[in-house]
């Protein structure tokens, strides 16, 4: 062990804001803005609904909300099944059982940890009212989307695409992710390709679902400035603030996507002769992955061997079926294993090119020449 290198500490992830956001947010403030959600939210939208191509976009809350507002303009509620993946971050199944949604899970595929299908298949009853999609780390399934988007429509079943980590994300044939199922949902928590600090979009093609999205939004009232409320709704709006800082996030959101493209690579060439790990690939030319990931032995030693060094990992997420409030048996042998498994590594976005040589050399030091 190099026992006398200490790096300054390198995060699993940190957010990047730039001198941009701080003068468009000086210039807005000294403007007067009202703050809550107004032009600058509307511009935002507008810009994701270009960048994404869909129809019709809505700022709300966080990735969590915006789950939760898309269960809620599919109708879902008590007594229906929602098919989602046992590998996903707890937002996803938390958002449809606040809703008091039975939570069904199914296994992942291995290669791109997405919705097993034939496991989706088998798992689809009368009662499934919704299947949740989660591109992880920005990937693709392995089979065609519309394979499983057919077979929503055939059995009347809502598709919804929880993006939260796919922005700048693309299927093979060229639509953005988010825009092929009913309503896409998308997140910009610090980690994000893009980040609002907190913020959340919800897309959709559907005329009648973003009507309803949009009284969902505002207290269930058609237009603001009145105490008028002919339909259900809350408060699930955005502020001018995130929209200004999201608004120059997008400016650069192609430089943010070939860092990250650029941090995937790297690793790559650095790790690709060790053979006690595995990085879990990502076809870089339709998708930008998040944060890399790999399938570590010996995971807890190498842990803390690399927090020796400060260079800081965290833990994929446990199978959804693990955790406490969903604990159960079933056959998950995919999302199981990269509980056991999987590892992030430093995936920030202003990561230089010199850390991850150095945080790859750890890597091999810690299997071969311990
Ligand atoms: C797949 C997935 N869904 C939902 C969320 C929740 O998003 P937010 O943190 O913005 O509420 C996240 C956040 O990381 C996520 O990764």
């Amino acid at each position: 062990m190099k026992k006398n290198i200490k790096y300054k500490s390198i995060s699993q992830f940190e957010p990047s804001f730039g001198k941009e956001e701080r003068v468009a947010l000086n210039k807005y403030m000294k403007e007067g803005g009202w703050v809550t959600e107004f032009k600058k939210t509307r511009e935002l939208e507008s810009m994701i609904r270009n960048y994404t191509g869909s129809k019709y976009c809505f700022l709300v809350n966080n990735g969590s909300v915006s789950l939760l507002v898309a269960g809620l303009a599919c109708g879902i509620g008590n007594g229906d099944e929602i098919i989602v993946p046992n590998f996903t971050m707890i937002a996803t199944p938390n958002a449809f059982r606040l809703l008091g949604a039975k939570i069904v899970l199914v296994d992942v595929e291995e290669k791109t940890l997405c919705l097993d299908y034939n496991k989706v298949v088998s798992s689809i009853t009368k009662k499934t009212k919704a299947i949740v999609l989660v591109s992880a780390n920005g990937r693709y399934p392995s089979y065609d989307i519309s394979k499983l988007r057919n077979l929503c429509k055939k059995k009347k079943i809502f598709l919804i695409e929880d993006s939260a980590q796919s922005l700048g994300s693309f299927y093979p044939n060229g639509s953005h992710m988010g825009t092929e199922g009913d309503i896409g949902s998308f997140s910009f928590s610090p980690a994000k390709i893009i980040s609002t600090g907190q913020g959340g979009a919800i897309v959709t093609n559907s005329s009648k679902l973003a009507k309803k999205i949009m009284l969902l939004k505002d207290f269930g009232r058609r237009s603001g400035g009145n105490d008028v409320h002919d339909f259900f709704g809350f408060n699930f709006k955005f502020t001018d603030i995130q929209a200004v800082i999201g608004i120059e996030q997008m400016k650069k959101i192609r430089v943010r996507i070939s860092k990250k493209k650029m941090i995937f690579r790297k690793y790559k060439q650095f790790l690709m002769c060790n053979k006690n790990i595995q990085i879990l690939d990502n076809p870089l030319k339709d998708t930008a992955p998040w944060f890399v990931e790999i399938i570590a032995k010996n995971r807890t030693n190498l842990v803390k061997y690399l927090k020796n060094f400060n260079i800081n990992t965290r833990l994929m997420y446990p199978s959804i079926n693990s955790q406490k409030i969903y604990k159960c048996r079933g056959d998950f042998p995919i999302s199981e294993m990269i509980a056991k498994e999987g590892l992030w590594l430093p995936s920030s976005i202003d990561l230089k090119k010199t850390d991850i040589k150095n945080i790859c050399e750890r890597i091999n030091d810690f299997y071969y020449k311990q």
